[in-house]
């Protein structure tokens, strides 16, 4: 099928002589065919100049960025043919969210990360950050407590203090190159204030996939002290090495009554200019209906249509471009991992278990945190995220950003060496 034949549809479609854009079998059958044997390059270098991007926009003096979450990588062609598509018939008025939208994200869930869902927990959320912070607005008052677990996401202390409540930390306990949540210190936090614990599953900067064991305990306690979970589940779509990531709404009865998880093909789809590619499960109907309503009520419940086009298209049964992509990601971590090995210089990679950020340990260089982002940016011209902006833990550590192609993360890694 040509893409004029999508647009127009076909007489045999019966009554209308349009497909709608949101009939899914359309859409992906058009998809399918327009996209088709093209194929996908991730080590083709793409030109960012002149696009708004926010990651170039901070590189002067040919420095590489790898430091905000996005990767250089197109994205998949088919959710690009498919936004062509929706494009072309020029039409851009009042769009509502499709049925569709619901049944992908079930069936997604269920499909990739085993988790067996009803559809009525499914909301649109208007980006993750933008999600959670609808959610303090809904479950807590100015001043309240949100409990973090750094080294973690910088938008999450961020957003809790613009928000005007109070972010409490319970950092993670790195042991053995790994790191484990400190559920002791945990239990001392909690006080009449104290609202939300916020997780981040996959945790991000250092990669972590939390196992069933650890988020069924974590509900446990937060349960008993009456504190919800927000999950951020972001980088979800993106577990590594076969591994498997699990859904915190999925654990146990108690983790569905006090859990709301928060999620999108953002990362895993490189979408993230679209902002607002991103959904909510709340299993419990009276926190859903809550939440709902406050979305609607700040009319933050009409997403934009290339944000659902490009939704649909992303969560379609075919992932053959996101388990190459994955394949990709993990041949980059092993370029890091075997250039750190090749060269003693005093940094240690943490294996990321999910998505394409590198958290890196540099605390072997004994160098404050100003000479280290130094030594990054000023003599090997690569631009990390600085390891204090994820709060306490994050001390010696950068996180690199390996969603790139490979000859330029090269480029970086020989940057670096001769900057030592
Ligand atoms: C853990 C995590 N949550 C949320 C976001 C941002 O999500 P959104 O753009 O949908 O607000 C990021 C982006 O890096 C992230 O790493």
């Amino acid at each position: 099928m040509r893409r004029r034949d999508f647009i127009k549809g076909t007489a045999a479609a019966g009554a209308s002589t349009l497909i709608p854009v949101g009939t899914l079998s359309a859409l992906l059958a058009s998809c399918a065919k327009a996209s088709a044997g093209k194929g996908w390059d991730f080590d083709a270098v793409h030109d960012r100049s002149g696009t708004w991007s926010i990651k170039y926009g901070r590189a002067t003096d040919g420095e590489i960025p790898m430091w905000i979450a996005d990767m250089d990588m197109k994205t998949d062609p088919f959710v690009a043919e498919a936004l062509r598509m929706r494009l072309d018939r020029d039409v851009l008025g009042y769009t509502s969210i499709p049925a569709e939208f619901y049944d992908v994200i079930h069936a997604w869930q269920k499909r990739y990360h085993g988790f067996d869902l009803d559809r009525e927990w499914i909301g649109y959320a208007p980006g993750v950050i933008t999600g959670i912070n609808q959610a303090y607005l809904t479950f807590t008052e100015p001043g309240d407590k949100v409990i973090i677990q750094p080294p973690v996401y910088d938008h999450f202390r961020l957003y809790i203090e613009r928000m005007g409540r109070v972010a409490v930390d319970n950092p993670l306990i790195f042991k053995d190159g790994g790191y484990q949540m400190d559920f002791d210190g945990l239990e001392k936090l909690f006080d009449d204030k104290t609202k939300i614990l916020l997780l981040c599953n996959p945790q991000n900067p250092c990669g972590i996939l939390w196992d069933r064991e650890t988020l069924a305990t974590l509900a446990e306690i937060c349960d008993r002290h009456g504190v919800m979970v927000i999950s951020d589940e972001i980088h979800g779509d993106l577990a590594l090495y076969g591994k498997k990531h699990t859904p915190f709404c999925s654990v146990s009865e108690t983790a569905k009554r006090v859990g709301v998880m928060f999620a999108g093909p953002t990362k895993a789809f490189n979408l993230a200019g679209l902002s607002g590619t991103a959904y909510s499960i709340i299993p419990d109907k009276e926190k859903r209906d809550k939440y709902n309503g406050t979305l609607r009520n700040s009319k933050l419940d009409e997403p934009s249509i290339m944000t659902l086009v490009a939704q649909i298209a992303a969560y379609r049964e075919d992932t053959a471009w996101l388990e190459s992509l994955k394949r990709y990601i993990e041949n980059n971590i092993a370029i890091v991992e075997r250039f750190f090995s090749d060269h003693d210089l005093g940094i240690v990679p943490i294996r990321p278990q999910a998505s394409f950020l590198v958290w890196l340990d540099c605390r072997a260089l004994g160098l404050s945190q100003t000479e280290l982002m130094d030594l990054f940016r000023k003599k090997a011209k690569i631009i990390p995220s600085n390891g204090t902006s994820y709060g306490p833990g994050g001390e010696g550590f950068v996180r690199l950003n390996i969603g790139c192609p490979a000859p330029v993360l090269n480029e970086a890694l020989n940057r670096l060496l001769s900057a030592f």
